[in-house]
Parts: structure tokens; sequence; C-alpha cells
């Protein structure tokens, strides 16, 4: 066939090539490619649908539709992702932040809020920060909270520190490589943590889209994925101010277990929160 000559004949081209591949959502994968490789609103794409391609646009759909082909993540090849209104950019050393994570976000800010009333300012500590989604987050809507984000991994600091800049909040941002709390010094106001919490079996088995494209650092969680909550809970005492709260994403099945964990250290769960597919997903804990 000829090459698509009108934006709506791309997208029902890119749509048909998305179907054909076999992927879960073609619809909603063309319009999020087409719309971030052109740089316009989803809307734009409905309202200038006889608009005439543009030299090398073309060319630069087929090519993202050859990563697509090979499972990479549409916000992958556009190497951004938008979390909490906040347009972050992504790496090969991070996790694609989850719509699932605003809620953590959503549980926590309120507590942010009540410790700046109190004391005029907050500090969070962000473990295992990635793209510093949540962090980041914190920190755009709260100008009285200063932000600690930590990883093990270098490179996903440069893109955290990367999104720090781009956000406007790089002034209250500082990036610390660490083995969970091993280079902290100091309390907390907040901590919070979306730790790797898959267990090492199940990683083998997951998405094409999830196993081969985020770093296995941000989804293994160890034999029976509580690892990180286990250095957690162990740490976090000693870096949590006496009435400060920690914040952690869970998998759909560790409630009972992360609770059992943090209890042991000396903490009780002060919220539990579901996420939209109604599965348990987010603690609140205090000392
Ligand atoms: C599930 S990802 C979460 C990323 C980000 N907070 C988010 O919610 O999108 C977990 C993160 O923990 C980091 N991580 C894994 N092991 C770690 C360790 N021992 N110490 C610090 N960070 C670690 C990974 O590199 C990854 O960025």
């Amino acid at each position: 066939m000829s090459a698509p000559e009108t934006l709506g004949a791309l997208q029902r081209w890119l749509r048909e090539q998305l179907t054909d591949i076999g992927v879960d959502d073609p619809s909603g994968d063309a319009r999020v490619l087409l719309s971030g490789l052109l740089g316009v609103q989803p809307v734009v794409l409905l309202l200038e649908s006889q608009r005439a391609l543009q030299a090398g646009e073309f060319d630069q759909v087929v090519a993202a539709l050859e990563r697509r082909k090979r499972r990479e993540p549409v916000h992958r090849i556009l190497g951004r992702r938008e979390f909490y209104g906040l347009d972050l950019a992504l790496s090969a050393a991070t996790l694609e932040p989850r719509p699932d994570t605003e809620i953590l976000v959503d549980h926590v800010f309120p507590h942010l809020q009540r410790v700046i009333e109190r004391k005029g300012r907050a500090e969070v500590l962000d473990l295992g920060t990635g793209t510093g989604a949540i962090l980041l987050a914190l920190l755009s809507e709260c100008a009285e909270a200063f932000g600690t984000a930590v990883d093990i991994s270098a490179a996903a600091l440069e893109t955290a520190t990367e999104n720090a800049r781009a956000t406007q909040v790089a002034g209250r941002f500082r990036a610390v490589e660490s083995d969970w709390f091993e280079k902290i010094e100091g309390r907390f106001d907040i901590i919070v943590s979306n730790p790797p919490y898959i267990t090492t079996a199940v990683v083998a088995g997951l998405a094409p889209e999830v196993r081969d494209y985020d770093p296995a650092a941000a989804l293994d969680g160890g034999a029976d994925g509580l690892d990180a909550y286990r250095r957690i809970a162990e740490g976090a005492a000693a870096h949590l101010e006496e009435d400060g709260i920690l914040g952690v994403e869970i998998g759909f099945d560790q409630k009972a277990s992360v609770s059992a964990l943090f209890e042991a250290a000396g903490f009780s769960c002060l919220e539990a929160a579901k996420d939209y597919g109604g599965q348990d997903r987010v603690l609140i804990f205090t000392r």
C-alpha cells in the first residue's frame, strides 16, 4: 500500500499495524505515539486529521513502530512519561512510573502538609527514586518541602536530577547514591518508597514490555518479594522523626507480610489504600 498522506490516514495506518502485531491497546498506543512523536495534544490528531503529512513524519512513525514490534513500551519509545502532571524523562536505568504510584503521593500529601503547617518546612526521603517521580510530585506540590532522592543506580539518579531541574525543584532536591539507608544520615519527616517487590520467580514471566525494558533492579524483590521492605524496615526507625510517617507502595498480595515486617520494627499501620483496580497498593506507617 502507498504511504498515508494525511494525519488521519497515518493514525489509521498505525492503528492497523499495531493491531497486526498484537499489542493490547492498538488505539491507545497509536494515539500516544503519534501525539508524542509529533509534539501535539491528542485532540489535535482529531482536529487536524486532514492535514497533509510533512517531510519525515511518516519515517519517524515507521521507526517507532519497529521499536514497538520489539515490545518496547510507547513511553520508552518517546523517552518520557507523565506522572502527577509532571513530564518526566525516562532512561534505561529507570522504571517507567505507573499511575498506581500516584496513589502513594495522594496519601502522603496530607501528612506532608500537616508537617509543613507545624514546622514551616518538611524533609522528605525517597528510597529507590528511579525517575524521581514520587519525590518530584511532592516537591512540586509543596514549596516548603525539601527532598533527598536515594537510588543504588547512579544512572537513575542522573535522570532524576535532570527531572528535578526540568520541574524547577532542583534547589530543594539532592540525590544520594546509596544501598537503601547505607549512606543516609539524619532524620526525615516523611519517608516514601516504591521498592522492587516482585518475586524473582514471577519476574521471568512478566510481559516483555516490563521484563525486557524496566530495569531488573527496579522489579526484583528477591525470593519472596520482600527483600527491600526488610532493609527499609530495619533502617527506618533511625531515620524517621518521632512523629514522621513512612509510606510504601506494595504488591497486591503483600499487605499482611509488609505490615508484619514494619510492626516487628516498631511501626504501626495508619492507613492502607487500594489501587484503581481495587488491589491493596499503599501502606502508611507511624512509629
Ligand atoms: C520500583 S522502582 C521505583 C522507581 C520510582 N520510585 C517509581 O515509583 O517510579 C525501584 C527503585 O529502587 C531502586 N533500588 C533497587 N535496589 C536498591 C537498593 N538496594 N538501594 C537503593 N535503591 C534501590 C531501583 O534502582 C529502582 O529505581
